[in-house]
């Protein structure tokens, strides 16, 4: 069932929103149901915390327990009962992006997140929920921060320094590193056809899109 859950990461900048759409399209077009969501967020419980995570000064530990509350309530209202139906859940981040943001940003306490992975993620009598395919859109924090220069009102963590970035992105890398057979590191520093190339190939090696 999981096979159908892919998430997609990367630091702000790094052109996630504009290969979502062409992802979505390419999964419609291959004929299937796609349910396209966000963290945080993706129901109204979600999206009245990431408001507060993303605009409100806190200490990490709160920040992460806002997320988590937020992903609870996400998970059991959007991303399981799509699964069930049999839809392809697209997200817009997960996890990953706590361990990489919280952990790897902000140095909060990896343990302390792995057990709040445990129990938000847990499902009945089985594994942890968890993508099957995680895309990274890996790029240099400084590429990310030119194309992010001037664009618009930057949120708490857009208005971060570099340094947090490269931390944020060791933070990736390390989850890569565990999971090497669920994550597909993009090469997300070039032309967006090449960027795109590389997203749709994904998909085709798991078998989820024809074109
Ligand atoms: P983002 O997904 O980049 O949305 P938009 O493109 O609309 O700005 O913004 C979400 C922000 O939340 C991003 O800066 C990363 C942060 N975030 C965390 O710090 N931890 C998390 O677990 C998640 C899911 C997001």
């Amino acid at each position: 069932m999981n096979r159908l859950f892919i998430s997609v990461e990367g630091i702000d900048g790094a052109g996630k929103s504009t290969h979502i759409a062409a992802m979505v399209e390419a999964l419609r077009g291959s004929g299937h149901t796609v349910c396209q969501t966000r963290e945080p967020g993706g129901t109204p419980l979600a999206e009245a915390l990431r408001e507060m995570v993303l605009h409100t000064p806190m200490d990490a530990l709160t920040e992460s327990l806002l997320i988590f509350a937020a992903r609870r309530d996400h998970i059991s209202q959007v991303i399981q009962p799509a699964l069930a139906r049999g839809a392809v859940v697209v997200c817009d981040r997960f996890t990953d992006a706590t361990f990489a943001y919280q952990g790897g940003g902000h140095g909060f306490d990896l343990e302390v997140l792995s057990r709040l992975e445990q129990w938000v993620q847990v499902q009945p009598g089985s594994a942890l929920l968890q993508p099957a395919l995680t895309l990274w859109f890996d790029l240099p924090a400084q590429v990310a921060a030119q194309r992010l220069s001037g664009a618009r009102i930057p949120d708490k963590f857009e208005a971060q320094p570099q340094a947090f970035f490269e931390n944020v992105i060791a933070g990736y890398a390390r989850r890569a590193r565990l999971e090497p057979q669920r994550f597909v590191r993009i090469h997300a520093d070039q032309p967006p056809d090449g960027v795109r190339a590389e997203v749709l190939a994904a998909l085709r090696t798991r078998g989820l899109v024809t074109v």
